[in-house]
C-alpha cells in the first residue's frame, strides 16, 4: 500500500457551522487530497488522475447546485454575487481539467492553486451565509439521518 498524506486538513476553521454543507466540503477536500497523493506523491498514470479530476469537477457542480437551491428556497439576498463566484470557480476547475487533459503536468504549484480555490471560497464567501440560514431555521447539525447527497453520491460511485 502506498503512503498517503493530507494536503488539506479539515479543521474547525473551515467549518461554516452547518453540518450538511461541511460534509460536502469534506468530500471536496478528500478529492483534492486524493489528487495530491496520486499526481504528486505517486506519479500515477494519466487515467487515474483524469478520473479524480472528473469526479472533482462533477462533485463541485453538485455541491454548488445544492447551495444555489438553498439560496433560492430561502431567498438569500446575496445570491447573485455568490452565484457569480460559483460560476468563476466552476470555470477554473474546468480549465484546470482541460489543461491537464492537453498535457500539462500537475505540479505542487497547481495543487496550491486548487487548495486556495476551495479554502478561500469557504472562508470568504460560504461563511457569510451561515447566520442567515440559521435564522431561517436550517439545522446546524443532523439528528439521526445521514445526508441524502452523501448517500446518492456514494451509490453512484459503487
Ligand atoms: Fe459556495
Amino acid at each position: 500500500m502506498l503512503d498517503t498524506k493530507e494536503f488539506i486538513s479539515w479543521s474547525d476553521e473551515l467549518s461554516v457551522g452547518l453540518q450538511e454543507i461541511d460534509e460536502q466540503h469534506k468530500i471536496l477536500i478528500i478529492l483534492i487530497n486524493r489528487l495530491f497523493n496520486e499526481a504528486i506523491l505517486h506519479k500515477a498514470d494519466k487515467a487515474v488522475i483524469s478520473a479524480i479530476l472528473e469526479e472533482l469537477v462533477q462533485y463541485t457542480i453538485v455541491h454548488f447546485t445544492v447551495e444555489e437551491s438553498l439560496f433560492r428556497i430561502f431567498d438569500y439576498p446575496d445570491i447573485e454575487t455568490h452565484q457569480a463566484h460559483h460560476d468563476k470557480l466552476k470555470q477554473e476547475a474546468l480549465n484546470f481539467q482541460k489543461r491537464f487533459e492537453s498535457g500539462v503536468t500537475i505540479d505542487i504549484e497547481l495543487m496550491h492553486f486548487l487548495k486556495k480555490w476551495l479554502t478561500h471560497h469557504i472562508m470568504m464567501d460560504d461563511k457569510k451565509y451561515t447566520s442567515f440560514f440559521l435564522e431561517r431555521g436550517l439545522k446546524a447539525k443532523w439528528s439521526e439521518q445521514k445526508s441524502w447527497i452523501g448517500k446518492i453520491w456514494n451509490s453512484l460511485k459503487s
